[in-house]
């Protein structure tokens, strides 16, 4: 019996996936194959009247929101949902077979309504925040025609001289896995295709975070056991935790292989070994830049390596179009090759419902709402970092009618607060952290003194007079991100110095850090009353920030990265592995040692503040660690135990890590591991038991081949409130 049914099998939303997939793919022609491979800002057509006749041969796979060279990082053209949806109509109505465009953008941390910069999200040790956070931000951008981000970003960085550093989740993996997973969840939902869903790309695969000295786009020199131990969990995770949509290819190379031409990336890891289904679009003209590596002969044969290696979609239009027939004509690469990639785009498309939904229905109630306000002021909060408090915060009644000086960098500035990858609010819609202050010390009852002047000597004329000085120091957001990087990790040029000078007005004084990350500030650290990192914040940065100076809020972040006393101890963070000239585990932190931090020739090693740390308006103990068996099979698991106690006198929330150390393997492995953490909330005076349940994924490893190992021997547990915790618990695998 023939089929009667006039509808194709790829429009019928009754079919399996990949019957639809199958069935559109037949009835393609190649043009029309390499056309979905290509996403495009639509200038490179020219004019738009071009640009719709490609639309209308179907020679645009996706859109990419931006319009400048500088990839998304511009913000200055807001988006049009009517222009978009005109666009979409042509796709659909009037080529030849219907596929609708996928429209992608940075929504990196927020859209309309900006969130905390990622690092600061990480800081949250909150997933399920950051996940809320994510899903608020599907929604703003979902309801401007936005179907797809190119987030998170997930690459590990141990050198916060790299201004993406901001970007990602930190130097631990752990912690990245945790929130990479979360924030996939939240752009994703738990249904794709729901409207108010984007399809989340993790990026940038892979070993980005480790371009050396920190320089934006230098080369890594990774080796295969870091790879599979650190760099690449969170893309594992973001993939067969997450269901991630796409990944997106990374600009360096490592070892000499540009990622974009990497079979072990796309293919060996991605797709043999972890089974993505979905895509893989290159970074920014990434293809191309295979050839300014030199690791191909000419523009033609970087994209022959991009396809065979397994790159489905071009990012901005430039060779895949001029060279994809050509390479297929000398059997360079195959047709069926090309099916498979135009398959993994085609899948994405039907699985985010674009097919059934490929217009736009504008909702301005989801813009800038009451509720994601206040998602993104109370995480700012739970993102903040208080690394120093001799008990000056929060400010308590006693301020009344004191005279606070609100002086620095960062009082008047607007834009900046929004972090790098702001692309969605304007400079202007920012509150800044003088008028938030203004606002809040007059409710309050305190005079507060905030000069318009910038210039220093004024500033500190004001913060002589008064009774409490509140400094705020910190950078812009465009010495943050990419194309950025410095060779120094300090404040900005002279504000030490006003740290230094606001000491020697010998008035009580809090530092506050306004930054995408944490620098060290010796001056605060050893003379203000207390320091403050609020980071690049988003919307409501002042606000928060009032919030948690004022005692509403408890700034409950923890660092994600190592605060390094100087620069010169970069690279720094606490999962090192065994240094030499160590006897014993018992002396490692004996003579050479302190802290696990080796110091030589006087020089110290220690970090300023550790991985982990952080402070809040309360105390808290833990004790009692212990674990529920001392020797396990490889496939059994471990409960570790540990009793919190709020010492302090005010509610307040702990988080509470665990570390561990496979003591003896047959590779060095590193001192501890983070394998846990618990955000835990407790009145003054209660207690709480925490457990950890420890199976293969935090006592196995990678070898440097990819294999998965378990091996028997020692291992020792430890919880407490930072990396500073020595796991000495032992247990035992047999
Ligand atoms: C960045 C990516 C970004 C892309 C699109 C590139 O330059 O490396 O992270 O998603 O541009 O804006």
């Amino acid at each position: 019996m023939s089929d009667v049914s006039t509808v194709p099998v790829y429009k019928d939303s009754q079919m399996p996936v990949e019957r639809r997939v199958a069935d559109l793919v037949s009835r393609m022609t190649l043009k029309e194959k390499i056309g979905q491979m290509v996403q495009c800002t639509g200038a490179e057509f020219g004019d738009e009247k071009a640009y719709e006749d490609a639309l209308r041969e179907g020679m645009v796979g996706s859109r990419i929101g931006c319009d400048s060279q500088w990839a998304g990082n511009e913000g200055s053209r807001g988006i049009s949902v009517e222009e978009l949806n005109l666009h979409q109509r042509i796709a659909v109505e009037e080529s030849r077979l219907g596929i609708p465009v996928i429209n992608g953008r940075d929504i990196i941390h927020g859209h309309r309504t900006v969130m905390p910069v990622p690092l600061a999200q990480a800081a949250s040790f909150d997933p399920e925040e950051v996940r809320r956070s994510a899903r608020l931000a599907a929604s703003e951008a979902s309801a401007e025609g936005i179907h797809w981000t190119f987030a998170p970003m997930m690459d590990i960085c141990r050198n916060p001289k790299w201004g993406r550093v901001i970007e990602g989740f930190g130097e631990d993996p752990y912690l990245a896995e945790e929130m990479a997973v979360a924030m996939v969840k939240g752009f994703q939902g738990d249904d794709m295709s729901a409207p108010d869903s984007i399809v989340a790309c993790a990026k940038h695969f892979a070993g980005y975070g480790y371009c050396e000295g920190g320089r934006d786009y230098d080369a890594s020199e990774i080796t295969s056991g870091t790879f599979h131990n650190v760099v690449l969990r969170p893309f594992k995770a973001a993939v067969m935790r997450g269901g991630v949509g796409t990944v997106m290819t990374s600009f360096q190379s490592n070892g000499g292989i540009p990622s974009s031409a990497s079979g072990f990336l796309l293919r060996r890891m991605l797709r043999e070994t972890w089974g993505f289904r979905g895509f893989v679009v290159s970074d920014w003209g990434a293809v191309g830049e295979i050839e300014f590596h030199g690791a191909c002969q000419d523009a033609k044969d970087a994209v022959r390596a991009a396809v065979n290696a397994g790159v489905n979609m071009e990012m901005i239009r430039s060779l895949y179009p001029r060279y994809i027939e050509a390479l297929i004509n000398e059997r360079r690469i195959s047709e069926e090759t090309i099916d498979e990639l135009v398959s993994g785009i085609l899948r994405i498309k039907f699985m985010c419902g674009l097919f059934e939904h490929p217009y736009t229905e504008a909702d301005p109630s989801r813009i800038r709402s009451a509720e994601t306000l206040a998602a993104s002021r109370r995480q700012a909060a739970h993102c903040m970092v208080l690394a120093k408090n001799n008990g000056i915060l929060p400010f308590s009644d006693s301020l009344k009618g004191k005279r606070v000086a609100l002086i620095g960098p960062m009082v008047h500035e607007r834009g900046p607060l929004g972090g790098s990858w702001n692309l969605g609010s304007p400079g202007h819609e920012f509150r800044t952290i003088g008028e938030a202050f203004a606002e809040e010390a007059e409710k309050r009852g305190v005079s507060a003194a905030i000069t318009d002047s910038a210039l220093w000597d004024e500033q500190l004329r004001f913060a002589n007079r008064c009774d409490v000085v509140v400094l705020c120091v910190g950078e812009h957001s465009n010495s943050t991100g990419e194309t950025h990087a410095s060779a120094r990790y300090r404040l900005p040029v002279g504000q030490d110095e006003l740290v230094d000078a606001v000491r020697r007005t010998g008035r009580p004084f809090v530092v506050v850090c306004v930054s995408g990350r944490p620098f060290p500030i010796p001056g605060a650290r050893d003379h203000a009353d207390a320091l403050l990192y609020a980071w690049h914040c988003g919307t409501e940065t002042a606000n928060a920030l009032m919030d948690v100076l004022f005692g509403e809020q408890e700034p409950s972040g923890r660092l994600p990265i190592t605060v390094p006393e100087h620069e010169g101890q970069i690279p720094i963070y606490y999962g090192r592995k065994m240094p030499g000239k160590v006897n014993d585990w018992e002396n490692r932190n004996a003579n050479l040692y302190d802290d696990g931090w080796p110091y030589y020739n006087g020089e110290d090693f220690l970090p300023m503040y550790p991985f982990g740390f952080g402070l809040g308006y309360t105390t808290f103990d833990v004790s009692g660690i212990c674990v529920d068996k001392t020797e396990i099979p490889a496939w059994d698991t471990v409960t570790v135990r540990s009793r919190l106690i709020n010492t302090g006198s005010r509610r307040g929330t702990a988080v509470v890590q665990c570390y561990l150390t496979d003591v003896r393997a047959s590779v060095s492995r590193p001192m501890k591991e983070l394998v846990g953490f618990r955000k835990v909330t407790l009145d003054p005076g209660c207690e709480s038991i925490v457990e950890f349940e420890l199976n293969e994924e935090a006592m196995g490893f990678y070898d440097a081949d990819g294999n998965r190992l378990l091996e028997s021997g020692e291992f020792r547990v430890g919880v407490g409130l930072d990396s500073t915790v020595r796991p000495s618990v032992p247990f035992f695998v047999r």
